[in-house]
């Protein structure tokens, strides 16, 4: 049953979610062409994802899954692993919605990683940046446990429309992260 034809409150928040940011995640995979072609833009990609990463852990928190996103693309990168945050450094707590939201999208990219990581296999030779990020994200658990919270999450309507919002936030901060890292490595 479409989300539209039924009152939010009935749908499920992941339902929700997902009918809510459908057009986001469009234009982000058309801004990636649905994949690399080329080195140049894998490690576009990877900067871009990495400069996501670290805006999603100053909202989420140092969860294990993301800071070992962050990591794994540190690695790829060839850049200095940054040493762990105290665990809940400066996080919203109070705003779970918001969190919710953030965990949806950046644990949601684990499933366009399984596609990814086959382009970054085929273009292996030609690669300067390894492909631990993509293999550790998209064969890691972050989406079962993010549909699980977002299964126990008990919001009100307030709560469930923070949630969606921050979700457009989070895919809006993702495309400006990739378009910046694409035009650098452009202008490069
Ligand atoms: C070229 C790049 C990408 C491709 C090919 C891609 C592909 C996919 C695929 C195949 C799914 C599963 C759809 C389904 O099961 O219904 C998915 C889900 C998702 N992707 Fe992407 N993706 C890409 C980039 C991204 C990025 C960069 C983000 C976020 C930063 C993202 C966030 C999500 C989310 C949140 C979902 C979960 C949708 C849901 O089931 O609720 N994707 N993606």
């Amino acid at each position: 049953m479409e989300a539209a034809t039924v009152a939010p409150a009935q749908v499920p928040l992941h339902h929700l979610l997902r009918a809510r940011t459908a057009a986001a995640h469009a234009r982000l995979d058309a801004g990636l062409d649905g994949g690399f072609r080329d080195a140049r833009e894998y490690a576009a990609y990877l900067a871009g994802m990495a400069a996501f990463v670290d805006a999603a852990l100053a909202v989420i928190g140092e969860e294990d899954w993301l800071a070992g996103a962050r990591d794994a693309l540190a690695r790829d990168l060839g850049r200095p692993v940054p040493p762990p945050a105290p665990r809940d450094a400066a996080v919203d707590r109070g705003d779970e919605p918001r969190r919710a939201g953030w965990r949806y999208v950046a644990a949601g990219s684990c499933l366009g990683a399984r596609v990814l990581l086959r382009d970054a296999r085929r273009l292996h030779a030609g690669l300067a940046h390894g492909t631990s990020f993509l293999a550790t994200f998209s064969g890691g658990d972050a989406w079962p446990r993010c549909l699980a919270l977002l299964r126990d999450a008990d919001f009100d309507a307030g709560a469930r429309e923070r949630a969606c919002d921050a979700a457009l936030e989070a895919f809006h901060a993702a495309e400006a992260a990739l378009n910046r890292a694409k035009s650098e490595s452009n202008a490069a």
